[in-house]
């Protein structure tokens, strides 16, 4: 069966909406944790063009590189590195507007300039992070935050 995206909505909130909904559709009552996580990852870099998306994942506390879309990224992020250590140690999303601003940024790709960490948690627990990388200076706001996390909050059903 053909599986496709289409984008639709004129604000980004609208896209995002219609991108979630799109994607519930194509996951289904599916649970299998890599096949849903990169279906997710190929859907946010096809709709809105992303430089780099994915995630990491909890184990052994340490996060490591699961499904994702874009350049080789690095393996292996300690508990507080880089943003997305950073997310899962303050237990929140950040969002960084210059990574060269932000200490301890890890730099996979020389070309990211800004980024969003989203934690995903199950029964309250953080089991991993969707990452989201831009090769635009100061490319997300509160909106990307918002539905990112709601789209996290849903993921967590399906892994
Ligand atoms: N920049 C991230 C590392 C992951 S890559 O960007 C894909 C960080 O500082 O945690």
């Amino acid at each position: 069966m053909a599986e496709s995206l289409l984008k639709s909505g004129t604000t980004k909130a609208e896209q995002y909406e219609a991108l979630i909904q799109q994607l519930m559709h194509l996951i289904g009552d599916e649970k299998n944790t890599v096949a849903n996580l990169a279906n997710v990852a190929a859907g946010l870099k096809q709709y809105f063009g992303f430089f780099w998306v994915g995630f990491y994942l909890v184990e052994n506390m340490e996060l490591v590189l699961g499904p994702f879309q874009g350049p080789v990224a690095c393996t292996r992020i300690g508990f507080g590195r880089g943003v997305c250590g950073s997310a899962w140690k303050q237990n929140k999303s950040l969002l960084v507007p210059n990574v060269e601003e932000f200490p301890g940024h890890i730099a996979c790709s020389s070309l990211s300039k800004s980024e969003v960490v989203i934690p995903i948690r199950k029964n309250d627990l953080i089991i991993g992070v969707l990452d989201v990388d831009s090769d635009v200076l100061n490319d997300f706001d509160d909106v990307d935050v918002k539905y990112l996390e709601k789209l996290c909050d849903w993921l967590s059903t399906v892994l």
